[in-house]
């Protein structure tokens, strides 16, 4: 499970870190409260704010990460069951995760839709418009606005979401949380649906709930700190190392069979 942590060292604020959080720093866009930016009601009233955000966020400014390829690393190395990302910069996708690895919970700019008929758009139209700060209107008979397909607060999650809600959460036996403030149900709530005897491991700055001494398991594993350094760490003790540099560009000295050789504890995806 991902969120907007895994990102900020590729230069994307994340949202809630007092200070250089997106939250705190929106007061350009004269809204009543922060998360207006992303609420879809205060949408249908002045999309303009969104739109100006949109411009700074549509992907192609940003580069994927080494949390990002440590995810392509697990797929290639067979055990990502999947990756379960809020965010919306696309960064896992351009790292090489398969769409069919990745559940993009809060949506993506890579389609549009009018926000009145729900008809599908071209999403380069939309995002040239935006980008010339104009409002991208449907021709449906409302001329309703068009947005890229990213989830608002007040919208629903894509259908894809719980189709494989319940599948992964108990089929999953290692669960990394990975930058996320836990904050925003229902993608929060997950870490709760894996079994019991599952093991969580948060890679955080901060210990978030659940995983607080009063609230984790026995089994749960918390790291706080840098998550860059914690994945360089457990990819040490994994013994991939080399795998991750090849995969990296920064090295050729390893086998290339061996990145995609799978591990003899290897769980057997069943989807
Ligand atoms: P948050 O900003 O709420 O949380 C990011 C977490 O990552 C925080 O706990 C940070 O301390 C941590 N973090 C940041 N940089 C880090 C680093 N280099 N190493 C380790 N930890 C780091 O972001 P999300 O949890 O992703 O929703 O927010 C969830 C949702 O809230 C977003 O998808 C968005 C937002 O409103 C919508 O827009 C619908």
């Amino acid at each position: 499970m991902a969120g907007a942590g895994i990102s900020t060292s590729s230069g994307i604020p994340d949202f809630r870190t007092p200070g250089t959080g997106l939250y705190d720093n929106l007061k350009k866009y004269k809204i009543p409260y922060p998360t207006a930016i992303f609420d879809i009601d205060y949408f249908h009233i002045n999309p303009k704010p969104f739109f100006c955000l949109a411009k700074e966020l549509y992907p192609g400014n940003f580069k994927p990460n080494y949390v990002h390829f440590f995810l392509k690393l697990l797929e290639n190395k067979g055990v990502l069951l999947r990756n379960w990302t809020q965010n919306i910069d696309g960064l896992e996708r351009m790292a090489g995760v398969s769409g069919s690895k990745l559940v993009e919970a809060h949506g993506t700019f890579a389609t549009a839709s009018c926000v009145r008929c729900s008809r599908m758009q071209d999403p380069t139209r939309v995002k040239r418009l935006i980008i010339e700060d104009k409002i991208p209107r449907c021709d449906c008979l409302k001329r309703g606005v068009c947005k890229p397909d990213i989830v608002f607060f007040g919208e629903d999650l894509p259908p894809r979401f719980y189709s494989l809600k319940r599948r992964d959460f108990m089929n999953c036996d290692l669960l990394l949380v990975m930058g996320t403030s836990l904050e925003v149900e229902p993608f929060s709530g997950l870490v709760n649906d894996v079994r019991f005897s599952t093991p969580r491991v948060l890679f955080n700055r901060d210990v978030v709930e659940p995983f607080t001494k009063r609230m984790r398991r026995p089994t749960d594993v918390v790291c706080p700190g840098d998550i860059t350094e914690s994945v360089k760490k457990l990819i040490e003790l994994a013994g991939w190392t080399k795998d991750m540099e090849l995969l990296l560009g920064e090295t050729t000295t390893v086998d290339e069979k061996s990145l995609f050789k799978k591990p003899a504890w290897i769980y057997k995806e069943k989807t």
